[in-house]
C-alpha cells in the first residue's frame, strides 16, 4: 500500500503585512501559513515497517571523545562548516567530520542505498531529501527518533507541520526537519521592471532583455535528467492544472492539462532563451551562470538568493524573487527540503542525536538561515531580527507567495521508480525525441505498473 502527497494547490490568505497589522503572535501566524502551505497535502497511511528498538541508545562512547561523520549534499554556501564549528564549541567531547555527498540528490540517494543496504556504519548523521524518508524507514536504514524527541522534550509544534511530517512515516518520526525549499523565480533588478506573471510574459520579457547587461540567456531552469527535472516538471504541469497522481493516489498524468504544461516546458527548452545545453543543467550550473550575470531570469530554490548575494557574485544586490510564472491555472512551486536522521548502524547514536538536535534546533537553523539562506522550519526564527535582516527573503511577501502554492511530490517507498519514469520521459520530450502527448501516455503506462 502506498500514499501520495496530493498535488494540490494551497491557498493562504495571510501576508507579512497582515502579521504585523493584526497584532497576532507571529509564531502562530507563521505556523498557520506554513502548515496550510505544506501540511495540508501531507497524508500518511503506509504499511507497517520494522521500527527497531524503542530505547534511546547510549552508544559505546560515554566519557570518551567521539568523532561523528555527518553527510549531506554539496554545500553551496559554507554554512555547514560554521554550523559544525558552533556545535563542537558547545560539545568539546564530540568532533564532526563532514562528508560531502554529490550535489545531485539522486546520485547521493544511490550512494546512501549502497552503503546502508550493506550495513555500513561509516555515516552517523545524514540529511535526507524530503522524498526519501518513506523508502529509508521502510528499508530499516534509520533510527527512530521519537524516544529522543520525548526525552529531550522537543516541541514539534514549534516546527512547520509539513516539514515535521516529511520526516514521519507510519506514525513514527524518523528524521528532524532542517529546512524547506520551494521553487521560485529570480530576476535581475537591473533589467526587469516588473516580475512577469505568466510563462508567456516571462518569455516576452526575456526575449527583449537578452543581450543587455551581460545577459546571454533569458531563462535558466534545471533541465538535466535528474530529480531537479521532476521538480520543474511538476511546476510546469501544475501551472496548467496537470498532476501526476490524483488525490486518491491514482495515476492521473494522462490529461490535456499535463500535455499543455509539458508543451510549455518543451517550448522553453527548445527556445533561444535557454542555454543550448539546458538538458545538462542542474542547480550548480544555474548558480554559476546566473552568478556570472549571464541570465535575466532563473528558476531556483531559496538558497540561491544568499548565493547570488555573496561576494564575488556579479549580480550581488541585483536579484529579486517572485512566484514562478503562472500557466492558465496559476503559479505552482514544487515543495522540497531536507530532514536529518541517524543511520541505524551508527555506533554513536547518542552523540548523533546531540548533533541533530543542535543542527535542527534554533541555533543550528539560525546559522543555516543566515549563512546558507535556507528557509527555517523552526517557526520562531521567522521572528528573529537577525534572520530577517540577513535574509530579506524571509520577510519578503513574494517569498511567502512562493510558499503558498508549493506542491509535494508523491510520498512512497517507491518514489525513486516514479521519479525515474518521469525523468526519462520528460528528458526525451525536451530533446525532441517524442511529443508531449506520447510522453504522458508512456508515463501513464509505466506509472501504473509501479503505483498499484
Ligand atoms: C532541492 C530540494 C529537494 C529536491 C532537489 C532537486 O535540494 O530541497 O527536495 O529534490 O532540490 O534537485
Amino acid at each position: 500500500m502506498w500514499q501520495q502527497l496530493p498535488f494540490c494547490l494551497v491557498f493562504v490568505d495571510w501576508s507579512f503585512d497582515d502579521i504585523y497589522e493584526r497584532g497576532e503572535s507571529n509564531v502562530k501566524l507563521w505556523k498557520k501559513m506554513l502548515a496550510a502551505g505544506v501540511s495540508a497535502s501531507l497524508v500518511f497511511s503506509l504499511a507497517a515497517c520494522g521500527s527497531g528498538s524503542d530505547e534511546v541508545e547510549g552508544g559505546d562512547s560515554d566519557g570518551k571523545k567521539v568523532t561523528l561523520t555527518y553527510a549531506r549534499g554539496k554545500d553551496q554556501t559554507g554554512a555547514t562548516t560554521k554550523l559544525i564549528k558552533a556545535f563542537e564549541k558547545k560539545h568539546p567531547q564530540i568532533r564532526v567530520k563532514f562528508k560531502e555527498m554529490p550535489s545531485d540528490t539522486g546520485v547521493s540517494h544511490d550512494q546512501y542505498v549502497t552503503m546502508f543496504s550493506g550495513g555500513s556504519g561509516e555515516i552517523d548523521v545524514f540529511d535526507l531529501d524530503v522524498i526519501w524518508p518513506a523508502e529509508f524507514a521502510q528499508a530499516g536504514y534509520l533510527e527512530p527518533l521519537d524516544r529522543y524527541i520525548q526525552r529531550d522534550k522537543i516541541d514539534l509544534d514549534q516546527y512547520v507541520e509539513g516539514a515535521v511530517e516529511a520526516g514521519n512515516y507510519n506514525g513514527q518520526q524518523w528524521a528532524m526537519p532542517k529546512f524547506m525549499d520551494a521553487g521560485l523565480l529570480f530576476y535581475r533588478t537591473d533589467l526587469v521592471d516588473k516580475a512577469p506573471k505568466t510563462w508567456d510574459e516571462m518569455m516576452e520579457q526575456a526575449k527583449k532583455l537578452t543581450g543587455k547587461n551581460g545577459a546571454k540567456y533569458g531563462y535558466l531552469f534545471q533541465g538535466k535528467q535528474y530529480e531537479g527535472l521532476v521538480c520543474n516538471f511538476v511546476e510546469f504541469i501544475g501551472s496548467c492544472g496537470g498532476q501526476v497522481l490524483d488525490e486518491q493516489g491514482k495515476v492521473a498524468i494522462n490529461s490535456p492539462e499535463t500535455v499543455k504544461g509539458l508543451q510549455k516546458m518543451a517550448e522553453i527548452a527548445k527556445s533561444d532563451l535557454v542555454p543550448g545545453n539546458v538538458t545538462a543543467i542542474t542547480e550548480i550550473e544555474t548558480d554559476a551562470i546566473y552568478g556570472e550575470g549571464q541570465a535575466v531570469f532563473d528558476r531556483q530554490w531559496p538558497y540561491h538568493y544568499a548565493k547570488m548575494n555573496e561576494d564575488g557574485s556579479k549580480v550581488k544586490g541585483k536579484v529579486a524573487v517572485a512566484p514562478l510564472p503562472a500557466g492558465d491555472q496559476g503559479s505552482v512551486a514544487a515543495l522540497g527540503g531536507w530532514v536529518s536522521g541517524i543511520n541505524k548502524n551508527s555506533k554513536h547514536k547518542k552523540e548523533a542525536w546531540e548533533f541533530i538536535k543542535f543542527m535542527t534546533g534554533p541555533e543550528g537553523q539560525k546559522i543555516s538561515a543566515i549563512d546558507g539562506g535556507l528557509a527555517p522550519t523552526y517557526i520562531p526564527l521567522f521572528e528573529d531580527s537577525e534572520v530577517k535582516s540577513a535574509s530579506p527573503l524571509f520577510k519578503d511577501k513574494n517569498y511567502v507567495e512562493g510558499l503558498k502554492s508549493a506542491i509535494s511530490r508523491p510520498v512512497s517507498p517507491e518514489y525513486q521508480k516514479i521519479s525515474d519514469i518521469i525523468q526519462v520521459e520528460v528528458s526525451k520530450t525536451l530533446a525532441g525525441k517524442q511529443t508531449p502527448e506520447a510522453a504522458v501516455k508512456s508515463m501513464e503506462k509505466k506509472l501504473q505498473e509501479v503505483v498499484k
